[in-house]
């Protein structure tokens, strides 16, 4: 009664990989009970998540490296993964918001998050014209939100500037605004076969000695028109989670990402934790710290743990209030008389 925070399953985003084929739903070796899926079997799969009441998915596209190139043209395909994706789920779980990740590490052949120029850096302002790209045509795909992740200087400006051009001003924007350079992605590059394959993300991506910097980052992403900001990863960066809560309006989600999940997973198989437990005791953490959602691989599991009252309960008790009044009522009427 008197606790202070309390995660629901209305705060949880639950990621989703897709690859190609149909009938996959391919394991993950460094994320236990995470799945690649082709479009049917996510689409299952979202239709599974919204009658559990997970509000959202964040989906991820892994295309086969034959659709790979140097500049990630795939990503931005009418008839790409995440836009196959988008358009079935629109379709079949209606009730969900469809959240578009926009980045190109799982679309270039050397896994970098953008366009390369001469020096192999990434060339920001030309990776920003195919983010516009990218995200029309997923906003055209039935996206309600697109995220981007690649951390390019002026992405949220240069997507809803496009966006609204192309008619689509009621999608909206979640920008990936704190998105440090951190060793917690390690299984995500694994299940998206995204690992760079030459040097880092640090060129675009944050420097984890630094809080200010978050903040500014937020700050601009807000006013470039970003309507939900994010801070990644989470645990390391529980403080950064409360600055940038105080300094924005806007709602905050923090990921809870692929290492942070791998972490538990591993020690649990161990049996050295209670998995349920520390999911549980991490996301509470998360939005103790103040974040509004969360991103977490945990999704469809937490919808079953968090021991919300679950429909047939509410139906039951609804039930039993009739029958109360109904057999309380003659009695009533008879004492009067
Ligand atoms: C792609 C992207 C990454 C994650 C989300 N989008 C990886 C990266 O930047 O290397 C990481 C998610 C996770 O670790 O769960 N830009």
């Amino acid at each position: 009664m008197t606790r202070e925070t309390q995660v629901r399953t209305a705060d949880l985003i639950a990621p989703l990989f897709l690859c190609e084929g149909s009938g996959q739903k391919q394991p993950i070796a460094s994320m236990p009970d995470v799945y690649r899926f082709s479009v049917d079997a996510a689409v299952e799969e979202a239709k599974a998540l919204q009658a559990l009441k997970i509000p959202a998915v964040l989906l991820f596209g892994v295309p086969s490296e034959d659709k790979k190139d140097a500049v990630g043209k795939e990503a931005w395909s009418d008839s790409g993964l995440v836009q196959q994706a988008l358009t079935a789920m629109r379709e079949q779980a209606p009730e969900l918001v469809l959240i578009a990740d926009a980045c190109f590490c799982e679309y270039t052949d050397h896994g970098h998050c953008g366009v390369l120029n001469a020096n192999k850096e990434v060339h920001n302002d030309r990776t920003l014209e195919n983010l516009a790209r990218t995200a029309v045509s997923q906003a055209r795909a039935g996206a309600d939100l697109i995220a981007p992740s690649g951390m390019m200087d002026g992405m949220v400006r240069a997507i809803r500037e496009a966006l609204d051009k192309e008619g689509f001003g009621e999608t909206g924007i979640l920008s990936y605004a704190a998105k440090y350079s951190s060793v917690f992605y390690g299984p995500f590059r694994d299940a998206a076969e995204s690992a760079p394959s030459f040097g880092d993300r640090r060129q675009y991506q944050m420097d984890y000695h630094n809080i200010r910097e978050a903040v500014r980052e937020a700050e601009l992403d807000v006013k470039e028109g970003a309507d939900l900001v994010m801070v990644k990863p989470a645990l390391a960066y529980m403080d950064v989670i409360r600055a940038v809560r105080e300094a924005v309006r806007v709602p905050l989600v923090a990921y809870n990402v692929s290492g942070e999940y791998a972490m538990v997973k591993a020690a649990a198989e161990r049996g050295w934790i209670d998995e349920k437990r520390a999911a549980l005791e991490i996301t509470t953490g998360i939005k103790r710290a103040g974040a509004d959602l969360i991103i977490t691989y945990w999704a469809r599991q937490l919808a079953d743990w968090l021991e919300e009252a679950p429909a047939e309960a509410t139906a039951k008790a609804k039930d039993k209030k009739q029958e109360h009044s109904a057999r309380a009522k003659p009695a009533k009427a008879g004492a009067r008389a």
